[in-house]
């Protein structure tokens, strides 16, 4: 045989030469169990309300939720996280709606456990930013600023709440500091030891939550800089992450996802307790608007996000195609 100049002696395009060549070597898979859809529930609701920059998202109604729960334990989902939305006049400073045994989210929590029992992990957002009238994740002290300590308190109460309606895994969104450790002790001392804390330990301050305040209907004033966190920092998070263990965190979770996946694989390589990821608001809303330009495909570009989203070190992933997608796999 001719030899024409000097030929590769390794050929990595072998190993890509046919669909069933390339499903073998795939390194990362997405399963059904990974996904975890994040759900909205509407106070008095008749009909479910489409949330307008979520095309195929709803506010939904009591019973509408619960056929979502149903459809997504179908699929073989994993879980299901609950956002409440009251109706605008029950909002006040404290975020009392929250901590209402007869709230809109303990009320969801309870309709989802009758409805799917332990088939599906039903979780809740442990935060006060939906029931809040000034839209903040906590309570202002005097000068208007969130106050980190009367915020604690209002957290302890929701931990309890939320637990004494079913709930198997609490989220808190909220970046006070502290708040994993009080939750932890509020849920021990109520009796609800078996309860989960899923913290949100790297929470950073995006731009891509915007259609998010959209769907819990939020008007936020000012912004939450000085909670969340910076864009601009990595070592931050580790310093979160320890500091969320040690308080007892079951699981942690990086949000938004795609933005920062550098985040994610630190995060995934620090810990030995399962790691969540929330594909956000804006990064559904992104692939859905170019999609409908014609600008993207859609299915390929949801299962490529997610699944680098996977190899980035994520075990569970947040999203709102989690019933599309677990069906498709
Ligand atoms: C706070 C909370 C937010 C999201 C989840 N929990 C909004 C925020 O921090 O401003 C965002 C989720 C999304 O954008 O999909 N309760």
């Amino acid at each position: 045989m001719t030899k024409y100049g000097s030929f590769p002696g390794a050929r990595p395009r072998r190993l890509r030469t046919t669909p069933a060549m390339r499903r073998m070597v795939a390194e990362h898979r997405l399963h059904p169990a990974d996904l975890i859809l994040p759900a909205f529930v509407r106070e008095g609701a008749a009909e479910p309300v489409p949330i307008s920059a979520m095309p195929g998202v709803v506010q939904h109604t009591r019973d509408t939720l619960r056929k979502a729960a149903v459809e997504a334990v179908d699929a073989g989902v994993a879980g299901i996280m609950l956002f409440g939305v009251p109706e605008d006049a029950k909002k006040d400073a404290a975020g009392t709606a929250g901590t209402d045994p007869d709230g809109i989210l303990q009320v969801a929590i309870r309709d989802v456990k009758a409805e799917v029992g332990d088939d599906l992990v039903i979780m809740s957002d442990l935060c006060l930013d939906e029931y809040t009238d000034h839209g903040h994740c906590g309570v202002l002290d005097a000068e208007g600023r969130v106050d980190n300590d009367a915020t604690l308190e209002r957290y302890a109460e929701m931990a309890q709440v939320q637990a004494d309606a079913g709930v198997h895994v609490v989220g808190p969104s909220g970046m006070m500091d502290g708040q994993v450790g009080v939750i932890r002790d509020a849920l021990d001392q109520t009796g609800h030891e078996d309860v989960s804390v899923l913290a949100y330990t790297a929470k950073y301050s995006s731009a891509f939550y915007g259609p998010f305040r959209e769907a819990v209907g939020s008007s936020l004033q000012g912004d939450r800089k000085t909670y969340q966190q910076d864009p601009a920092n990595l070592r931050e998070s580790m310093r979160e992450l320890a500091l969320d263990l040690e308080e007892g965190a079951d699981m942690v979770m990086v949000k938004p996802a795609l933005p920062y996946l550098d985040v994610l694989a630190k995060v995934a390589d620090a810990v030995d307790v399962p790691v969540a990821a929330y594909q956000i608001s804006g990064e559904y809303a992104m692939i859905e608007a170019a999609a409908e330009k014609g600008w993207i495909d859609r299915d390929k570009a949801i299962l490529e996000a997610l699944t680098g989203i996977k190899r980035a070190g994520a075990d569970m992933i947040l999203t709102y195609w989690a019933t599309e997608v677990a069906r498709g796999l």
